[in-house]
């Protein structure tokens, strides 16, 4: 029986490649817990099976949502789409974050089809297109979704942005779609502060979702808090920063520390901010990599460092700032 004393995250610190290096010179301990030594033994792909258990976060709709997914925009359709699926859900993924904007839904779906892992314990979201705004727009454009994905229900459904207006029907749309169960939360992404709020004075059901760029050089403290306030889950896309400051001395030095990437660091800090966290890979290696951020648990004093980066650095189009035109 190996026994040991730490924070959290216990069964996916084993999980992630066994027991050998572990790193808990970085990893505050302070709760009891006892392993079976059968672990010790399990080859690694067993040991990722743990990941099933990874935390899941309740949603202001009774939901759950995994803390953490895959995010496949610029993966194109094919078998890259499928491979880079295919890979996360074997490396311990729960959550795969598609759009139909991304062209790629069908490739989703052949990869989900493929897998061995129930329905139920994968998580799929996927967004309305800008184009597909209005009542029946919006239930054509699910339909389409639904069928190439091949699937018979939707975890989350997201308005891929404010972008051409029409929010008010889509999103009444969107609640029939909620209330047939072919979607699970219905929710947004790229909203502001404003859109939120016109949105809440028309209808009763406010989004489960915002899913906004977020990561250590972009905070979007105001937008985070009013979420907070108002319980709608953050769920941070480009948590990488799309790859553009992986490169920088101060983070590289701290993931040194950690003897981790400096995106695994990102994706780390994203975690112990509470968001639901959606990097893109379309690299095996780097997607095994990416999921290790549960391994460890970055210090406080690091938190606050990165916390201290925000110039906000945007790579994503600002459209959080587009007027509200109903
Ligand atoms: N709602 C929206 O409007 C919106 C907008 C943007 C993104 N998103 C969602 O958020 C997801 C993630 O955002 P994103 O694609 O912009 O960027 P990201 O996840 O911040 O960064 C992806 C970039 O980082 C690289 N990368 C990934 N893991 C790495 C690692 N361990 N080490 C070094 N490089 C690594 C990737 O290259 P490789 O692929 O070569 O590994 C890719 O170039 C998207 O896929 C999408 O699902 C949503």
């Amino acid at each position: 029986m190996f026994c040991a004393t730490f924070k959290r995250n216990v069964g996916i610190i084993l999980s992630g490649h066994g027991l050998v290096g572990l790193k808990f010179n970085c990893v505050t301990f302070s709760r009891t817990c006892q392993i079976s030594s059968r672990y010790l033994h399990e080859t690694s792909c067993d040991l990722k099976n743990l990941y099933k258990n990874d935390k899941r976060i309740r949603l202001n709709d009774g939901n759950y949502i995994p803390t953490f997914g895959l995010g496949v925009w610029k993966i194109p359709n094919g078998l890259d789409t499928i491979n880079a699926v295919t890979w996360a859900l074997n490396s311990g993924y729960r959550q795969i974050d598609t759009a139909a904007r991304y062209g790629n839904e069908e490739s989703v779906g052949q990869a989900l089809s493929a897998s061995e892992i129930p329905r139920e314990e994968i998580y799929v979201a996927t967004k309305l297109y800008d184009d597909s705004h209005g009542y029946n727009e919006t239930l054509e454009a699910f339909h389409k979704s639904l069928k190439r994905l091949g699937l018979d229900y939707i975890d989350l459904y997201l308005i891929h942005s404010p972008m051409n207006g029409k929010i008010l029907p889509t999103w009444e749309a969107m609640i029939e779609l909620k209330d047939k169960k072919l979607v699970r939360s219905i929710g947004v992404s790229n909203f502001g502060i404003h859109h939120l709020t016109e949105l809440h004075k028309t209808f009763d059901v406010i989004p489960a979702v915002n899913q906004i760029e977020v990561h250590p050089f972009l905070q979007e403290i105001p937008l985070v808090k009013y979420c907070e306030e108002n319980n709608i889950m953050i769920q941070a896309y480009s948590p990488l920063a799309n790859g553009q400051k992986l490169d920088e001395k101060s983070l590289r030095m701290l993931a040194r520390k950690y003897q981790r990437s400096p995106a695994v660091v990102l994706i780390r800090w994203c975690l112990e901010k509470g968001y639901v966290c959606i990097p893109k890979s379309s690299n095996k290696h780097r997607i095994e990599e990416n999921i290790t951020a549960f391994e460890f648990v970055l210090e406080k004093e690091d938190v606050d460092f990165l916390d201290s980066l925000d110039e906000g650095f945007r790579t994503c189009h600002e459209k959080i700032k587009l007027p509200w035109t109903g």
